[in-house]
């Protein structure tokens, strides 16, 4: 059986996708867990959208602020430009956004944005939402708690997939056109925002086949999550708090990032992240996020989840205040993608939402950016396939399939260490030599006897750390220490 697609990844990308997919066409989503466990399923924030055709100018002003002009413009303005059909079709198809007290789309603001243009459902809960409705909206085949570990790919064509079922059995796709919307690489990092199936392996197998990442160096370091659990996973504090107008201030209650930049919690997120990283290495002084702007009802109405979350934590809100620290948070680099979503040199191989790189978010994505990106260059590669109706012949397909072992017993260990090792080496204030003492670890790493999965992670890791070499001068979310900001 021949695919008409394969989409791998059930986040906003995937499964906007899919949504789009004509009904009549035969459709394959591979899930690496259960669907909900994506970042769009976590995503607190909202969309960001150009408000209206005015809007448009300002937005790509703003994500090439944010950007440090590091972007591609074009990009940039494709995902401007369509931002606003592509929210109105989710509202036509009964996505419900919050709305204000008169009744129309309610607007909030996020760091960098010049005007309040973030939509936003059920308060603080826009990824869920609009996760469950996308789900709701696909009427495609979903095989959930699968993980790919190859791409069958020849002569700038790619046949299709291998994949590991829950039994670690692997199994052959063959599709006429492949998706990869499997997101970022949020675990190759100690302390993150993202969902634990985010692990990097699919640029690992990009790597692997000489298909080009771009701008892997530049990584994104969320400015507050909240500090007081244990788990790789950090609870995210959104930045519509600081929108909205949550403080971030130290011990003495005292509003230091305006002694960074003139925005204060409202600049930029490496700029903020890197702030607050300086000033408690400087004073070793703990950082809060303070409410004290807020009355409870509003925190309770606006921010509902997240409310209850520090609430059943212990917390008296808004009077107290909560501890944070960043955390890895995205990539804005990944598989260099054309402005059709399709991968460089290939002919029917796309890569959508956080796994691909346009160039679209440059050197630090703009806040809210990352579902709109997933909903735009879907819609942008799904209009492409239809258009171009490209068929394999799957006999063509004659190179050896390789099998591989999933995990070893090495890998725990190796894993770790490399989430440590990434963690201390590249993360939000980097120097050469730790680049470089990463680097010829990984490579040891490299040479052991290792499953498959933790070889790609290697891999992927392997590129940040080469790219982060290769880029002497910081540049926003790239920024090393020995160098001023
Ligand atoms: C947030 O809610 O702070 C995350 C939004 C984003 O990453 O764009």
């Amino acid at each position: 059986m021949i695919y008409d697609y394969l989409i791998i990844g059930a986040g906003v990308a995937g499964l906007n996708a899919a949504r789009l997919i004509p009904k009549n066409k035969k459709v394959l989503i591979l899930c690496k867990k259960t669907p909900w466990e994506c970042n769009t399923f976590y995503a607190q924030g909202g969309v960001a959208t150009a408000v209206d055709s005015k809007d448009i100018q300002s937005h790509i002003k703003d994500t090439l602020t944010a950007g440090v002009n590091h972007n591609n413009v074009e990009a940039v303005k494709v995902l401007s430009e369509h931002s606003r059909e592509c929210i109105n079709d989710l509202i036509d198809n009964g996505l419900k956004f919050d709305l204000n007290k008169s009744g129309d789309l309610a607007f909030t603001k996020e760091a960098a944005h010049e005007i309040p243009r973030i939509l936003h459902c059920d308060g603080d809960a826009t990824g869920r939402m609009l996760h469950l409705f996308l789900l709701e909206q696909s009427y495609h085949q979903i095989i959930s708690n699968v993980v790919v570990n190859d791409l069958l790919i020849q002569d700038g064509i790619c046949y299709g997939a291998k994949y590991y079922d829950e039994d670690d059995n692997e199994t052959i796709v063959y599709a006429n056109n492949v998706l990869i919307a499997s997101g970022g690489i949020g675990s190759i990092y100690k302390y993150h925002t993202n969902s634990p199936a985010v692990a990097g392996e699919l640029q690992g197998i990009c790597l692997e086949k000489g298909i080009e990442l771009k701008d892997m160096e530049m990584m994104q370091f969320h400015p507050t999550v909240f500090k007081g659990t244990s788990f790789a996973r950090k609870t995210l504090l959104s930045e519509a708090l600081r929108g909205e107008g949550a403080w971030v201030v130290d011990e003495d209650n005292k509003r230091f990032l305006f002694d960074y930049h003139k925005d204060g919690e409202l600049a930029p997120r490496d700029v903020v992240s890197r702030s607050i990283f300086d000033y408690n290495e400087k004073t070793n002084k703990q950082i809060f996020l303070s409410f004290e702007t807020f009355s409870e009802e509003f925190f309770k109405n606006r921010f509902p989840n997240i409310h209850s979350n520090l609430h059943d934590l212990g917390y008296d809100l808004p009077a107290q205040r909560v501890p944070i620290s960043p955390a890895f948070h995205y990539a804005m680099g990944g598989v260099k993608i054309d402005l059709k979503s399709k991968v460089i040199n290939m002919k029917n191989l796309y890569a959508i939402g956080e796994v691909s790189c346009s160039g679209l978010h440059g050197a630090n994505r703009l806040a809210s950016n990352s579902l709109l990106e997933g909903l735009v260059f879907s819609k942008i590669a799904v209009d492409d396939i239809e258009k171009n109706h490209f068929k394999i012949n799957k006999d063509d397909f004659i190179k050896k399939i390789i099998s591989y072992k999933r995990n070893q017993k090495i890998d725990k260990k190796i894993k770790n260490d490399l989430r440590i090792l990434m963690w201390k080496s590249a993360s939000i204030s980097r120097n050469k030599a730790d680049l470089e003492v990463a680097l010829e670890k990984i490579n040891k790493f490299l040479k052991e006897n290792l499953g498959r999965l933790l070889f790609l992670r290697l891999l992927t890791a392997k590129s940040i750390l080469e790219s982060a070499l290769k880029r002497e001068n910081s540049l926003g979310a790239h920024y090393i220490k020995e160098n001023k900001c």
